[in-house]
């Protein structure tokens, strides 16, 4: 990869462009067995602050107001037996067809879908409507995957219980590359992956802490230099600990 390139070419510009032909207000519904779970972390800082702005329209819905008989069944055994159960197709065909139009995206988080990144995130605040398929058990009926979601989304290479955790990851990750939810733009812009780069070190005051000093050139005053040096940290530090990004 070419550093300079990659440096000069601010990630923002694309991500701007599709930003703009956006929809003011993005629009996340969520399928889940445990709408609970998501208290809590969606009502606090960042997110809860674009919720508050009308810049996040988000709605948790239980999967179980779609089944269809008085147990609320979602689940069946999987044909050709096996441990585990799976959510059936009814009521996540009904409750995704009476979430979403032909503009929405529907995701289905699962251990087998593509690698979730700040790349996807960026992919993702192009939206207009996100409608997230969190599964339970041992996940989805096939026919879900093949015929209900447009992608599909791993948060990482490990199964955790359920997919309320991942919604929650993308989420965030999503809400705060939306246009004015950061409120500085630029700190989405220099912060690790978006210019293929992990971020360069910081420092706040003081600047001597027991014995320890702030790098000179960051109280110089000399912004082109503090430019510089944050260049070569970025460029360095991602050399050091992430060389598969400079590939
Ligand atoms: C116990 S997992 C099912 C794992 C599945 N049997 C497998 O081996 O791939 C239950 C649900 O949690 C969610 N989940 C678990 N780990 C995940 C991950 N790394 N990324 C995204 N979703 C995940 C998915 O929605 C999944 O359907």
């Amino acid at each position: 990869m070419n550093f300079e390139a990659a440096l000069r070419d601010r990630p923002g510009r694309d991500t701007k462009r599709r930003w703009q032909g956006a929809a003011a207000k993005m629009k996340i519904d969520v399928l889940t067995l445990f709408p609970a779970m998501f208290a809590g972390p969606l009502d606090e800082s960042i997110v809860k602050r674009a919720r508050g702005a009308g810049r996040l329209d988000l709605k948790i819905h239980n999967l179980r107001d779609w089944a269809r008989d008085r147990h609320k069944t979602v689940d069946d055994r999987p044909f050709g037996g096996g441990p585990g159960m799976l959510l059936k197709p009814e009521p996540l065909f009904e409750a995704v067809e009476s979430l979403s139009d032909e503009r929405t995206r529907v995701i289905l988080l699962s251990p087998a879908g593509r690698t979730f990144s700040q790349a996807v995130a960026r992919e993702l605040a192009g939206e207009r409507h996100l409608l997230l398929l969190t599964g339970h058990y041992e996940g989805f009926d096939e026919r879900v995957r093949e015929s209900l979601a447009d992608d599909e989304l791993s948060i990482g290479d490990y199964v955790l219980t359920n997919g309320a955790l991942p919604a929650m990851v993308v989420i965030d990750a999503v809400t705060r590359l939306l246009p004015g939810v950061l409120g500085d733009e630029a700190s989405a812009q220099d912060e690790s992956f978006s210019r293929g780069l992990l971020e360069y070190p910081q420092y706040t005051r003081p600047a001597e802490f027991r014995g320890m000093k702030v790098p000179g050139v960051l109280v110089s005053g000399n912004h082109a230099e503090i430019e510089k040096w944050r260049r070569e940290q970025a460029r360095l530090r991602t050399r050091q600990r992430r060389p598969d990004l400079t590939r």
